[in-house]
């Protein structure tokens, strides 16, 4: 069948909707095996990863925002407002320019990566920086939405959650069950709360038999949820997650805890490990709050949290796209060596070395192609 959204796919479980379906034909999105990353975690570990990357916008809150833009314009709405550290930003200007809507986003001050801002602004929302945190803009944009006639698309908006459980759906039907853990990266905390309400409902329903433990990471400098208080004044090269007063607190609290799961922490420097692993290792691009939970499943598989003796299903949402913040990858690797256009320069720099002659009929010169 036709992909044609989650809306069309899995509508049945969705607020019903009466107007027409905003949509980019989000979700579907691909469980990678990461047969290395496994080894690294566990003996017996069986890791896969959700990779929300491949979302039209680059981020898992498509599956929200289709369903949040959907029924705000079936409400009337001509106007949407969201905070947001960038992904949000991007996935809401995307959403209301295909329904036509204006769209405005409160960001945290020079706190957003590069990619995320040029998609708010390349799809005509007007960018408001504010000078705070995210915690500040999102009481702000709070505020706005009680007193402007504009529609609040965070996660405050129970609408984001329900699509956002989607992708709990997706993953037991690629299974045929849910799995014994699942690991994903938590800021404003609205993904955990949807995806245990997916879990819990498709185990309801009989379409899983098990839930999963929900194992869930917050970065060590925004970690309010671990050290059980605000965090006033939000640090970490994860920008996505610099949050430190989450809106969804409690119910991350409550899904780890009803999980039988947990809430860590993981330093910057775990987080770049796990990035550098996810790319070189396996492929897979992430921005780097999407490494956290990786980060999180390689320290506790290094203080042997998950049994040894038989085999352990784990997936892992990665949330964001590499490219939504191309500074961080930058900063991270040596930068290209520049080189004179000449066949020695470029052997030397990469370290090989010629063969005395090339091989018959292979090798051409720039003159024996014209
Ligand atoms: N990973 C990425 C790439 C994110 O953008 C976010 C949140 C999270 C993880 C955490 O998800 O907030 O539901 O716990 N980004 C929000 C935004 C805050 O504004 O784009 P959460």
């Amino acid at each position: 069948m036709k992909w044609q959204g989650i809306i069309a796919r899995y509508g049945k479980h969705l607020p019903v909707l009466h107007g027409p379906v905003v949509t980019l034909l989000e979700g579907n999105t691909p469980l990678v095996p990461c047969p290395r990353l496994s080894r690294l975690v566990g003996a017996k570990v069986n890791l896969l990863a959700k990779v929300e990357g491949t979302n039209p916008t680059g981020s898992f809150k498509d599956r929200g925002m289709t369903v949040a833009i959907s029924k705000a314009a079936e409400e009337g709405h001509r106007t949407v407002i969201c905070a947001s550290t960038g992904n949000t930003a991007a996935s809401a200007a995307a959403y209301a320019a295909r329904a036509g809507m204006r769209c405005f986003v409160l960001i945290p001050g020079g706190e957003v990566a590069r990619g995320k801002l040029a998609q708010a602004i390349a799809h005509g929302a007007q960018v408001l920086a504010v000078e705070g945190s995210f915690d500040a803009a999102l009481k702000l944009v709070r505020e706005l939405s009680r007193r402007c006639p504009v529609a609040l698309v965070n996660s405050l908006n129970p609408n984001r959650i329900e699509g956002q459980k989607t992708a709990a759906f997706e993953i037991c039907d690629a299974l045929g069950d849910a799995p014994e853990f699942h690991a994903l990266p938590v800021g404003n905390a609205g993904n955990i709360t949807a995806y245990w309400k997916g879990f819990l409902e498709y185990s309801q329903l009989g379409l899983a038999s098990r839930l999963p433990r929900l194992l869930a990471f917050q970065a060590e400098g925004a970690a309010p949820l671990v050290l059980g208080h605000i965090v006033a004044n939000p640090e970490t090269f994860a920008t996505a997650i610099r949050i430190g007063n989450p809106a969804s607190g409690k119910q991350a609290l409550a899904a780890a805890h009803d999980s039988q799961g947990l809430i860590a922490a993981v330093s910057d420097d775990e987080i770049r490990e796990a990035y550098r692993l996810l790319s070189q290792q396996e492929g897979l691009f992430v921005e780097p709050a999407s490494a956290a939970g990786v980060a999180g499943l390689l320290k506790l598989g290094r203080e042997g949290f998950f049994p040894g003796d038989r085999p352990v299903t784990i997936t892992c949402t990665l949330t964001g796209h590499g490219l939504k913040d191309p500074d961080a990858a930058l900063a991270l690797e040596q930068p290209p060596i520049s080189i004179p256009a000449q066949l020695e320069s470029a052997v030397s720099a990469m370290g090989l070395e010629l063969d005395a002659a090339p091989p018959a009929g292979a090798a051409t010169t720039p003159e024996q192609e014209e």
